[in-house]
């Protein structure tokens, strides 16, 4: 086969050079040029009649109107918490990026999810990872029944595209993204050029009425999908697996979405044969001591469609080194720093002389606002040395002003907090409505003094 031309293109203006360079000789930013593939093979073809020949059937100019709704035809996984997150199944042609560290359990989850779609339409998996042997074995542990379930031991991108044109599977995961290589370009498998170029051609393939595909990423140790940012832009959907090392517990988030909302969450529990789903996982969130303890505080957090109990711990101990420590688990460090800044200006509660740790359990990462009163809570309640009431859940988003502003769908999470058997909650006033919530006590904060003086006085 004729070696495909390649010229290198840089990532920042899109220009071309037809070697490499440090320098990019149009925007002059540096290191920023990769090998990209020519399309159309030769220089020549690059032709504006040429670049459009291959248009001529294009389809007409029409309206919006005249494109019929129809509903997305999906494939449910069988695993109804990893729906949730792809936003109702599989759609087919879509092509979806499965993200997360090294043995968080990526392949298990695909494996489990290919034994259910694989009873009512064709499958591929495709391995670049790891043997034919591994991935059997891992069968196995599942009971997964490996009849259905062709494999494909690959990582030559040509081969797998012809596998799957002739397969025609309605469904394929690619284990992984990094192992793949296109013999049109020399780079070496993982690098920048060869997983665009790979991730591209697969995305081409399934819009063209191919398969589902499932592309499994590996991060980087910042936490991003190695490789090009623009993976998470060709790609449908992009998904992150997270998790503690140290619990059994998995999350899987939406990062982006085309086929459904984003920041949704999925709950799993690694077991000895396979993930399970959680279908409670609020319960998850909450350590199970039985009298109220100091620092401790309830918190409802929205994840996606799904309101989530947490509880944030807080320890505040003297500090004997000059600088005091400021420390979060699950939470962002600068908004601790400012929430200690409101609580001393606004409720005059000084911490500069104590190390301040904060943790939301489980390991869950909370990036909302709506966890500030809580977490201001729990600090004054260890500063004190004095429980918070029992059965109580706070929430709302505090200001520099020091008002507590009200948050996206407090009714959902005081209906979540009841469930739970949660009696009482501190929240924002504007989150209270008139009908209130059956069985639990809403009391209304304006402000960060307020919520302080009144567990002053409980
Ligand atoms: P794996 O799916 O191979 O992770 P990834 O593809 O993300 O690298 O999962 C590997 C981990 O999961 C490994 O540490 C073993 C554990 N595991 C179980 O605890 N139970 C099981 O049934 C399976 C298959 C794996
Ligand atoms: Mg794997």
């Amino acid at each position: 086969m004729a070696k495909a031309r390649t010229l290198y293109a840089c990532t920042e203006c899109g220009g071309q050079s037809p070697k490499w360079q440090g320098q990019c000789p149009h925007c002059a930013v540096w290191n920023t040029l990769v090998e990209t593939v020519v399309p159309g093979g030769n220089a020549g073809s690059a032709t504006v009649e040429n670049r459009y020949a291959g248009l001529t059937a294009a389809r007409a100019v029409i309206t919006l109107d005249q494109v019929s709704a129809e509903d997305i035809a999906r494939i449910p996984s069988g695993l109804p918490e990893f729906d949730r997150v792809l936003g109702g199944g599989f759609v087919p042609g879509s092509v979806v990026l499965l993200g997360g560290d090294p043995g968080i359990g990526k392949s298990t989850l695909l494996l489990q999810a290919l034994q259910s779609v694989s009873a009512v339409s064709q499958v591929l998996y495709v391995t670049g990872e790891e043997s034919p042997e591994q991935v059997a074995a891992r069968a196995r542990r599942l009971k997964v029944d490996g009849r259905r379930i062709p494999l494909l031991a690959e990582i030559s991108l040509e081969k797998i595209v012809d596998t799957l044109r002739t397969q025609r599977p309605t469904v394929a995961i690619i284990d992984s993204i990094q192992t793949l290589y296109s013999e049109a370009l020399t780079a070496a498998p993982g690098s920048v050029s060869q997983v665009r170029e790979c991730a591209a051609q697969l995305t081409r393939l399934a819009k063209a009425g191919g398969p589902a595909i499932v592309l499994v990423g590996h991060v980087t140790k910042e936490g991003a999908i190695a490789g090009p940012r623009v993976l998470e832009h060709i790609v449908d959907t992009v998904l992150y697996f997270e998790g503690d090392s140290g619990s059994s517990f998995r999350l899987v988030r939406a990062i982006k979405n085309r086929f459904g909302a984003v920041n949704e969450l999925g709950v799993f529990a690694m077991t000895e044969t396979g993930l399970r789903e959680v279908s409670n996982p609020s319960a998850l969130f909450l350590s199970h001591t039985g009298d109220p303890v100091p620092g401790s505080c309830v918190t409802v957090t929205q994840e996606g469609s799904r309101p989530l109990a947490v509880e944030i711990q807080a320890l505040l101990d003297e500090a004997h080194a000059p600088n005091p420590k400021r420390l979060t688990v699950g939470l962002e460090t600068n908004r601790l720093a400012m929430l200690l800044a409101v609580l001393h200006r606004h409720a005059g509660v000084a911490c500069f002389d104590q190390d301040v740790f904060v943790n939301a359990v489980a390991g869950v990462k909370i990036a909302e606002p709506a966890a500030d009163l809580a977490v201001l809570l729990a600090m004054v309640s260890s500063l004190r040395g004095k429980p918070l009431p029992g059965k109580m859940v706070v929430f709302g988003e505090v200001g520099l002003a020091g008002e507590v502003r009200p948050v996206q769908r407090g009714q959902e999470r005081l209906r979540e907090a009841a469930k739970l058997g949660f009696t009482r909650a501190l929240v924002p006033r504007a989150n209270i409505t008139r009908q209130g919530v059956e069985g639990i006590e809403a009391i209304p904060i304006d402000r960060v003094e307020q919520a302080v003086h009144w567990l002053r006085e409980h």
